[in-house]
């Protein structure tokens, strides 16, 4: 398996003065930025759209940014995220009307592409689509809201879907998100995850190095 990424969710950052926020996690040592987009229609949460993601690039912020789609329709704001600096599109299969040629989409205008499963979806959305997917996420929270609990049959899920990917041989990232912690990551990792979100476990803390390196020390072990 890969090195393992951490994912800061800045859903818990502070919004008023987000690119400080997202540099100063950087500067702690997470590896990548995920960016949560809330529609208030496909999830019950508004949050942040394009304009937002071309404003860190402005802003300077040079990390991978993991744009999670938690919209219907997805297809038309796909170009958009990727013209205003997106590096990876996850999007929720039943949310799309057409999975493949939103997945075609995403790697169409130079994204890596991926697919999210919440906890209740199935995971047949796969069977035809593996040899497009650059990350499958499986969501360990019902989405739309930071700081809830990690869901424990996602365990079982990860395991399954880690299986997939290494049956498969195809290079998938394999990314957790929702109420990661430092004292259950190791038990994630374990399942099958190599990429963990974390929001509201990281920005809840005055001191973000200290938590990444917490998390990386369970992640050592
Ligand atoms: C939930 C979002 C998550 C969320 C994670 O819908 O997709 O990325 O912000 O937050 P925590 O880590 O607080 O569960
Ligand atoms: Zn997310």
């Amino acid at each position: 398996m890969r090195p393992f990424l951490i994912a800061p969710s800045i859903l818990s950052a502070d919004f008023a003065r987000l690119g400080e926020d997202v540099d100063a996690v950087l500067k702690a040592g997470a590896d990548v930025v995920h960016f949560d987009v809330m529609d208030n229609h496909y999830v019950p949460n508004l949050t942040i759209g394009p304009m937002v993601c071309q404003a860190l690039r402005d802003y300077g912020v040079t990390a991978d940014i993991d744009v999670h789609l938690m919209v219907k329709p997805v297809d038309r704001i796909i170009p958009d995220f990727a013209k205003a600096g997106a590096t990876i599109i996850t999007f929720h299969p039943e949310a799309s009307e057409h999975v493949d040629r939103s997945l075609q989409l995403i790697k169409e205008s130079g994204c890596k592409a991926g697919l999210v499963f919440n906890p209740g979806t199935p995971l047949h959305y796969l069977d035809h689509v593996m040899d497009k997917l650059d990350v499958i996420l499986l969501m360990s929270v019902n989405p739309g809201f930071g700081g809830q609990s990690f869901i424990p049959s996602t365990l079982d899920k990860l395991r399954q879907v880690r299986k997939l990917i290494n049956d498969s041989g195809f290079d998938i990232r394999l990314e957790v998100d929702g109420g990661v912690k430092v004292d259950n990551i190791a038990e994630i990792a374990a399942a099958g995850a190599d990429m963990f979100v974390a929001g509201s476990a990281i920005f809840s803390q005055p001191d973000y190095k200290t938590v990444i390196d917490e998390m990386r020390s369970e992640l050592a072990s």
